[in-house]
């Protein structure tokens, strides 16, 4: 997987939609090989450089660029639609591959755009947060929000390729390294337990965004991604294995706490961390060994959060409309070992709420 100083992960969907993740020094100057007569370049101007380095190889063949504001405020209805109105104008058209540069907020609002133009144009994600580089641009999700919710509005659409240079990691708050690290750890917790052992012997380099430990988490989690997103690319499985729903550890109540603290209190990924020592809890309680308890929660508790005061009445009734739940059922991802991960949906309420102290 590794050559000279790009490592390729294959994102295998068994048809010519399969793809490659490259990571490395060298994967932007792969870009430009793609095959299309002309581009169209969104970029979040966090990494105007970035951009415009991209922008300066594709020369003639970027037919319209726009820089944008990244944060969950470009994924609207109103930017997407302005953005469909750039297209046109620019007679945009489908030979044309769009390339989405920034963080999950701009890869989910380029991967959108590129979904549903004259019905799907190709992309290319550039994801630019370590939160976007282990889990937003890779795996085909897209969407914008609703006022009601967060992407309850998307289609799937796998990107033809993705590249990641982990230089552009050097430049995040350190609060978006934080909720990278955590997404990245959820990844090791059900899918990974090599990544797990790593991260436990490297957490506070990645936490100082240290560009070799964040290659390779990244490799890791695009690595064990792709296997899962293979095996159920829709979030389809019902065999009770969980499928992709795995990635959803930690979700159930992060989701929640977004929602009751108000969208931009917390990062996502801080969110994700508080969700895992709850799903920790409740893992406990059906079994998970004491001692791998215990140690699981050591590296989850290193990753620093804020300490949101969020009514647990509240957080509860947000669990109950979170948009994974099944027939009515709320339905929590937990884990017997690492990587063995398994899907309940009868936890009931006194658990959440013994669960939701393990946050404080
Ligand atoms: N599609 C999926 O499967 C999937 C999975 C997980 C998350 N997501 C989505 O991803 C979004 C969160 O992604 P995010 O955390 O990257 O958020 P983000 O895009 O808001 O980026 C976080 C902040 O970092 C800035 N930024 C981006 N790159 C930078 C860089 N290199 N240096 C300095 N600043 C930089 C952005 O401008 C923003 O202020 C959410 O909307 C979430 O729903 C999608
Ligand atoms: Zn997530």
């Amino acid at each position: 997987m590794i050559a000279g100083n790009v490592q390729r992960v294959r994102v295998d969907l068994g048809d010519e939609r399969s793809y490659d993740v490259a990571i490395g020094a060298g994967a932007i100057d792969e870009l430009t090989a793609i095959d299309a007569r002309t581009v169209v370049v969104l970029y979040d101007v966090a990494v105007e450089p970035l951009a415009q380095t991209i922008i300066a190889e594709f020369g003639s063949r970027v037919a319209f660029q726009r820089g944008l504001v990244g944060g969950e405020d470009v994924k609207t209805w109103g930017l997407a639609g302005d953005i469909f109105d750039w297209l046109a104008d620019a007679h945009i058209d489908r030979d044309t591959v769009l390339i989405a540069v920034g963080g999950g907020t701009v890869t989910d609002l380029g991967g959108f755009v590129a979904a549903t133009y004259l019905r799907g144009l190709r992309w290319c994600a550039v994801p630019t947060t370590l939160l976007a580089a282990v889990d937003a641009a890779v795996g085909g999700k897209t969407a914008i929000n609703l006022g009601a919710g967060k992407n309850l509005v998307g289609v799937f659409h796998h990107p033809s390729f993705v590249a990641i240079d982990p230089a552009a990691f050097a430049t995040l708050d350190p609060r978006d390294v934080a909720a990278g690290v955590g997404e990245a750890l959820k990844t090791a917790l059900v899918a990974d337990p090599e990544l797990f052992v790593y991260l436990e012997r490297n957490m506070g380099r990645a936490l100082a965004a240290d560009p070799e430990v964040l290659a390779i988490t990244v490799a890791r989690c695009v690595a064990a991604k792709a296997r899962v997103v293979a095996g159920d690319e829709r979030e389809r499985d019902d065999t009770g294995a969980g499928g992709r729903a795995i990635l959803n550890f930690g979700h159930t109540v992060g989701h929640a706490l977004e929602k009751t603290c108000g969208y931009g209190a917390l990062r996502h990924g801080e969110a994700v961390v508080l969700g895992m020592r709850a799903a920790l809890a409740l893992s406990r309680e059906r079994g998970l060994a004491p001692a791998l308890a215990d140690r699981i929660e050591t590296l989850v508790n290193a990753i620093p959060t804020p300490h949101p005061e969020a009514a647990h009445d509240a957080v509860i009734a947000a669990t109950a409309s979170d948009k994974k739940r099944k027939a009515g059922k709320v339905r929590f991802i937990l884990i017997r070992d690492i990587a063995q991960p398994y899907i309940v949906d009868d936890v009931n309420e006194a658990s959440v709420r013994r669960a939701l102290t393990a946050l404080a």
